[in-house]
C-alpha cells in the first residue's frame, strides 16, 4: 500500500500582487495531472496573510483549486513570526486567528497506512500552547506508526544541537521540546526556497523548493539548491518513504532579492 504525496511550498499568493501566480499554476497543472492521494502545502502560501485576510482568502482558494485533498500549515508570511526573532509581525491572537478562519487548525494529525503526519505552526510554538496539546497528543498515541513532522521552518540549518537563533530554522528552546516528545522519522519543510534531501540526527529531513521564488547567493547562504518545483512523495505502509523532486524548468527563476516591489529591499 502507497499513499502518494505531492507536497508544494512558499507559493505566496496574494490577490493584489499577483507576481507569482504565473509559476503557481503551472505547479498547480503539474500536480493535477500526478492526481495525488494528498497534497501538503507546507506554509507560505500567501504573500501576506500575516496582515491581509484577502492575500490569505486567495491563497487558500488557489491551492483548493488544485482539486485535490488537501492540508496545510502556516509560514511567517501566513500568521507573521516567532515574536523572539523581532520582526514586523509578530505571531499573535489576531494573526493566529485570521489563520485559523480562513485556511485551518495552526496543528493537526493526519493518519496513512503506516505513518503519522503531524502538521504544526513553526512560526508560534513559543505563544501558541494550545497547538502543543494537538502535537502531544499526535506522539501519545502514534502507536507503531512512524512519525512525520509535516512543518514550515526547517528542523534545523544542520544539526539538531544547533544553538543559532535566526530568521531560517526552528529555535532552539522549541526544538528541544517538540523533539522530547520523539525522533520523527521525517521531516517535510520549506521556507528556505531551497531544496534539499538530506538525513542528519537519524532524522529524514526534505526541504521543498518554493514554486514561485527563489532567494539570490547575494542575500542568502546556499544549503542545498536554488530552484523552483514540488516534491512527489510516496508512503508505504511498511514505514519507508522515497521522496522525489519535479523541477519546474519552464518557470522564471524569479530571485526575490531582485524585487523590492514584492517585500522591500532585502
Ligand atoms: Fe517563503
Ligand atoms: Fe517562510
Amino acid at each position: 500500500m502507497i499513499t502518494r504525496i505531492a507536497q508544494v511550498s512558499d507559493a505566496h499568493l496574494s490577490r493584489g500582487r499577483p507576481f507569482f501566480a504565473a509559476n503557481f499554476s503551472r505547479v498547480a497543472e503539474a500536480v493535477r495531472a500526478h492526481k495525488p492521494d494528498l497534497m501538503l502545502a507546507t506554509g507560505d502560501l500567501s504573500l501576506d496573510g500575516a496582515d491581509s485576510d484577502a492575500d490569505l482568502e486567495q491563497a487558500v482558494a488557489q491551492h483548493a483549486a488544485i482539486g485535490r485533498e488537501w492540508l496545510c500549515v502556516p509560514g511567517n508570511h501566513d500568521v507573521g513570526d516567532e515574536p523572539l526573532l523581532g520582526g514586523r509581525q509578530p505571531a499573535n491572537a489576531e494573526r493566529l486567528a485570521r489563520w485559523a478562519r480562513l485556511a485551518g487548525p495552526s496543528a493537526w494529525v493526519h493518519d496513512i497506512p503506516g505513518w503519522r503526519l503531524i502538521g504544526l505552526d513553526t512560526q508560534s510554538l513559543t505563544v501558541n500552547e494550545a497547538q502543543w496539546a494537538v502535537i502531544e497528543r499526535g506522539w501519545r498515541d502514534a502507536g507503531a506508526r512512524r512519525v512525520a513532522l509535516i512543518q514550515h521552518k526547517p528542523l534545523a540549518e544542520h544539526f539538531v544541537t544547533d544553538t543559532a537563533v535566526n530568521y531560517w530554522p526552528v529555535l532552539p528552546e522549541p526544538r528541544a521540546r517538540l523533539l522530547a516528545l520523539g525522533r520523527p522519522a521525517l521531516v517535510l519543510s520549506g521556507h528556505v526556497h531551497q531544496w534539499r534531501e538530506r538525513v542528519a540526527d537519524d532524522i529524514a529531513q526534505i526541504w521543498a523548493p518554493s514554486t514561485g521564488f527563489i532567494v539570490g547567493d547575494a542575500w542568502q547562504a546556499t544549503l542545498g539548491e536554488k530552484l523552483l518545483g514540488w516534491v512527489e512523495h510516496e508512503f508505504h505502509a511498511d514505514g519507508t518513504h522515497h521522496a522525489r523532486l519535479r523541477v519546474m524548468d519552464a518557470s522564471p527563476l524569479l530571485d526575490i532579492g531582485l524585487m523590492p516591489e514584492v517585500y522591500g529591499r532585502l
